[in-house]
This record gives C-alpha cells, sequence and structure tokens, in this order.
C-alpha cells in the first residue's frame, strides 16, 4: 500500500489557504486511490523545537548523554522514519518573511541528518531519500514566479534545495500566489492552484498506469 506524508504548517488554521489546498490534493489523491495511507503531520499543532545544543549534539551522531539529547534524538528518529516510509510527501508552505514558516524549517533541521538524509561522498554530497515524489504548496501574498520581487523569493528555492539534498527531486510547486491583491485576484489564485492541483496528480497517475 502507498503512503502519503502530508505535512501542514500554516498558523491560519481552516482560513489558510495552503491547509485548504491540502485538503484539495489528499481528496483527488484519495479518489483516485482509495488504499492510499495518509500520515497528517500538523507542524502548528505539534511543533518541531528549535534546534539547541543538546538537539545538535544528538543529531550529528554522538551518544545521547541527557534527557533531552535522546529526546531529539528521538524525535529525529521519528520523523526520519515517517518520511522513509512515504511514496509521496505533500508539504503545505506558507511564505513569511520571504521564506518558510520557521516551524517547517524547524522540521527540515530534524531531518537532514548526515549518514542518514544524506552522506558526504568524493562526488560531494547524496541524497539518500530516494524514490519519493514530492508536492509542494506554496502560498503568498505577493507575486514572485515573475517580475521584480522574483528575486526575493526565498521560499521556493530553499524547499527545493533541501528536498534535493536529501533526495528527493521529483517535485511539483503549486504556487498560489497574489493572495493579498485583493479578493478577485485571490480567488483565481486558488481556482488556478485546484486545477494545478488536479492536473499534477492525473499526470501523476497516467506515468504510474
Ligand atoms: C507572519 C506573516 C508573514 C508574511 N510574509 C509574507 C511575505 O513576506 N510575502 C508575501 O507575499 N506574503 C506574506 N504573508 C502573507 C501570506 O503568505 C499569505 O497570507 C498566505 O496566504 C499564507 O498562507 P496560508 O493562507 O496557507 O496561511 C505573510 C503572512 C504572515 C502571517
Amino acid at each position: 500500500m502507498s503512503t502519503v506524508l502530508v505535512i501542514a504548517s500554516s498558523v491560519l488554521g481552516v482560513s489558510s489557504v495552503s491547509n485548504q489546498l491540502i485538503e484539495e490534493t489528499v481528496t483527488r489523491l484519495r479518489s483516485q486511490d482509495p488504499q492510499l495511507r495518509f500520515v497528517f503531520r500538523n507542524l502548528i499543532r505539534s511543533p518541531v523545537p528549535h534546534l539547541d545544543e543538546d538537539a545538535v549534539t544528538a543529531l550529528r551522531g554522538a551518544e545521547p548523554t541527557n534527557h533531552a539529547q535522546l529526546t531529539a534524538l528521538n524525535l529525529s528518529n521519528d520523523l526520519i522514519a515517517e518520511l522513509q516510509a512515504a511514496d509521496t510527501i505533500v508539504i503545505g508552505a506558507p511564505m513569511y518573511n520571504f521564506g518558510m514558516p520557521s516551524t517547517l524549517k524547524a522540521w527540515f533541521d530534524y531531518v537532514l541528518r548526515a549518514g542518514i538524509t544524506f552522506r558526504y561522498s568524493e562526488s560531494g554530497p547524496e541524497g539518500l531519500v530516494k524514490g519519493k515524489r514530492a508536492i509542494v504548496i506554496l502560498s503568498r501574498g505577493g507575486l514572485y514566479s515573475e517580475g521584480t520581487a522574483q528575486a526575493l523569493d526565498s521560499q521556493e528555492p530553499h524547499l527545493r534545495n533541501l528536498l534535493a539534498f536529501i533526495g528527493i527531486t521529483d517535485v511539483t510547486f503549486i504556487r498560489a500566489e497574489k493572495l493579498a491583491f485583493g479578493p478577485e485576484a485571490r480567488e483565481q489564485a486558488i481556482d488556478a492552484a485546484r486545477q494545478q492541483i488536479g492536473e499534477t496528480i492525473r499526470e501523476a497517475c497516467r506515468r504510474a498506469a
């Protein structure tokens, strides 16, 4: 049975655009394959803590010497196991101050582990999380996929780099942008993103058939 890991990181709950688009993605995936297993990780309801000295010590391979180190190591192991068990990863990523939410960055901080999700080889770094597909839903108030603000986008390139670094290169970005450009632009952006989600999932099913 295929597994989908769904990661939500918006603080806005039910009014969040990325949360609504995650729901759309889950509904469409489920209707294509009712046997799919879904694992939900909501980074607002269950935040991953920021790195601290104990966490970094444990995640960099030292034997845990206190409770905080053991807790950090266990959390990291659990998050990585969840990722490794998934065939598809759906990530909801709002733009906060030009980048991803710090809660989502904290998840990556616990998941990028040398020797486990990536390794350094003679030819450079190699991602060890292979054979996965990701759908990343970006929600933003402004327009960053074209025009003058493109250079300010620290959200999409950062997410692309982090995923590629651990070996996830089959990534589709769904962009809901111009959400703050008035009700009409907002509605259009959400509709376009919904359409893109439908096309992405239909195309993935065609490829898999
Ligand atoms: C704390 C915060 C910071 C934001 N920073 C930006 C930003 O830098 N650029 C932008 O275009 N929109 C920004 N926005 C707007 C959000 O990207 C927009 O509201 C989006 O819909 C949030 O995603 P969500 O609806 O899934 O929560 C920000 C919103 C919040 C709450």
